[in-house]
């Protein structure tokens, strides 16, 4: 999709179709009324009529208007004007790319963003615009061999602002909202492959591609010969139940600063049937998801390549299969992990903390600024926050609250739990120097506290992404976050000093 901002009265615009708001009860936005009142109230007309009443998710397509240069007018319901925050605006701007893709009008003239979203300015508006569309218009098609097309999908949009003094910092709204987007895509076409194909060795190899693609990257893969001579244990007690070899995909955004690099560590676990203690059947399938933080990394990697964003940056991904097999690790198993702490593998399926440790413990070598690692990592945070916020454990609590504000900030938020020191306990071992899981209380926080464990040396947040890194049921798919948070906290990042 081609975004671009413009000013300009509705009116004067030479397109297929032009977008604009109904509030409801029947009222109309500043650029309805003044289309209406250039056809000499044609919209209004049709409005008292009871054509459309202005609720979120009603649409009305109008031909002919009078006196205008326009093929088409889109009349987009968007509820109650009083009650336009975040996640209505993105609603409704989803209804408006839908119908436009839809209708065939290849291009259009938005006046939603003009719309007055409660706390939000016009940057904000137009660059989740952006990102709206295009993850609205996401299809994963790749693997089907007939793939429904639209005939003549919407190809180009053009957000209008209110006024020329806007222009500037919305085309800027425009060039990050869409590499956002473009991170986002690449996180969502990564989760959704299945296991067969996201193998760790095709991660790495899609990480040396960014490597071609982006002069700012380059990408080291680890293999596991290389993973022995550093003792990666813990690591690699998990892939050895896999005939695929385990990687440690490292890429770094150079951003030409001297400043110390931010490090993210992303689970890539490639599919994970729990090992011997093997998972249960149902949705089983949907453990291909596990490698969607490693996938959010390589989309942050994206964004901030396409932004050149001046910061030093690392994504690291630990890539793994878990699966049950003679080699693979066993209940009572006990295995020491690169820091040369020893852990004892109480249960195979908490194969995820085993991976990330090994994987934080290697960042220290940057002489990291601060850490964040992102995981599908427990069942629990799914239980503990549904799908509406990810899981957020931090050992400082600044860089817990930047996290939680890119998180508002960019609507793709984070909820904050207690690292305490007293969870810890639930992961003493009689046999190691710790158990690799804590019982059934806090599920998310002593498998935290077990990363905790390895982190001591450095600023570090953790995001448990389980509820939000995927949908299930009918919309099946990856979502790609955490994605804009990432970027957003690392955009934040730019502007200090
Ligand atoms: N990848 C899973 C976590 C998961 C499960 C995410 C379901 C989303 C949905 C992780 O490796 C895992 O299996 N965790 C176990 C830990 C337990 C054995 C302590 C879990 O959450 O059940
Ligand atoms: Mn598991
Ligand atoms: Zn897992």
């Amino acid at each position: 999709m081609e975004f671009t901002a413009k000013s300009g009265n509705p009116e004067k615009q030479r397109t297929a179709c032009i977008v604009v708001g109904v509030f409801e009860p029947r009222r109309l936005s500043s650029a309805a009324e003044r289309l209406d009142q250039v056809s000499d109230g044609f919209i209004s007309n049709l409005i008292r009529r009871g054509d459309l009443e202005g609720r979120i998710g009603q649409t009305l397509l109008l031909h002919n208007v009078p006196n205008t240069l326009c093929d088409r007018i889109l009349l987009v319901g968007c509820g109650r004007e009083r009650e336009l925050h975040d996640s209505q605006y993105r609603q409704i701007i989803a209804n408006a790319a839908t119908t436009l893709n839809d209708i065939g009008a290849m291009e259009a003239v938005c006046y939603l963003t003009e719309l007055h979203v409660k706390s939000r300015d016009n940057h904000w508006n137009v660059r989740q615009a952006v990102e709206t569309v295009e993850d609205s218009l996401y299809t994963f098609d790749q693997l089907k061999s007939k793939k429904d097309t639209t005939r003549r999908p919407l190809r180009k949009i053009v957000l209008s602002v209110s006024s020329r003094r806007e222009l500037q910092d919305s085309e800027a709204a425009v060039s990050e909202g869409f590499a956002i987007a473009q991170g986002v895509k690449l996180a969502k076409d990564l989760g959704n492959l299945p296991g067969n194909i996201c193998t760790p060795s095709y991660l790495a190899d899609r990480g040396l591609e960014l490597a071609q693609a982006f002069d700012s990257i380059t990408t080291e893969i680890l293999d596991q010969a290389d993973m022995e001579k550093l003792s990666m244990g813990a690591l690699l007690s998990v892939s050895k139940g896999s005939r695929q070899p385990p990687k440690l995909i490292c890429m770094t955004h150079n951003g030409n600063r001297d400043n110390k690099p931010i490090v993210l560590v992303g689970k890539g676990l490639t599919f994970d049937a729990g090992g011997i203690s093997l998972k249960p059947a149902a949705a089983m399938d949907e453990m291909k998801y596990d490698m969607c933080g490693g996938a959010s990394v390589f989309g942050v990697m994206r964004a901030v390549a396409e932004l050149k964003l001046p910061l030093n940056i690392i994504g690291i991904v630990p890539s793994s299969e878990n699966l049950p097999d003679g080699a693979a690790n066993k209940p009572g198993d006990v295995v020491t992990s690169m820091s040369g702490q020893t852990i004892e593998i109480l249960n195979t399926d908490a194969e995820g903390r085993l991976i990330l440790c090994d994987a934080l413990t290697y960042s220290e070598k940057y002489d990291p600024d601060v850490v964040i690692d992102i995981a599908t990592l427990t069942g629990a945070c799914v239980i503990a926050l549904g799908k509406h916020a990810s899981g957020l454990l931090s050992n400082h609590s600044p860089l817990a609250h930047d996290l939680l504000n890119a998180g508002k900030s960019s609507g793709d938020r984070a909820w904050e739990m207690p690292l305490w020191e007293e969870y810890g306990e639930q992961l003493k071992s009689p046999f190691a120097d710790m158990a690799n899981i804590g019982g059934r209380e806090a599920g998310t926080i002593t498998a935290a506290a077990f990363l905790s464990n390895y982190t001591k040396k450095f600023n570090w947040a953790h995001l448990d992404i389980a509820g939000t890194a995927w949908r299930s049921g009918e919309k099946k798919g990856s979502t790609g976050r955490p994605v804009p948070m990432l970027t957003q906290y690392l955009l934040d990042r730019c502007k200090e000093k």
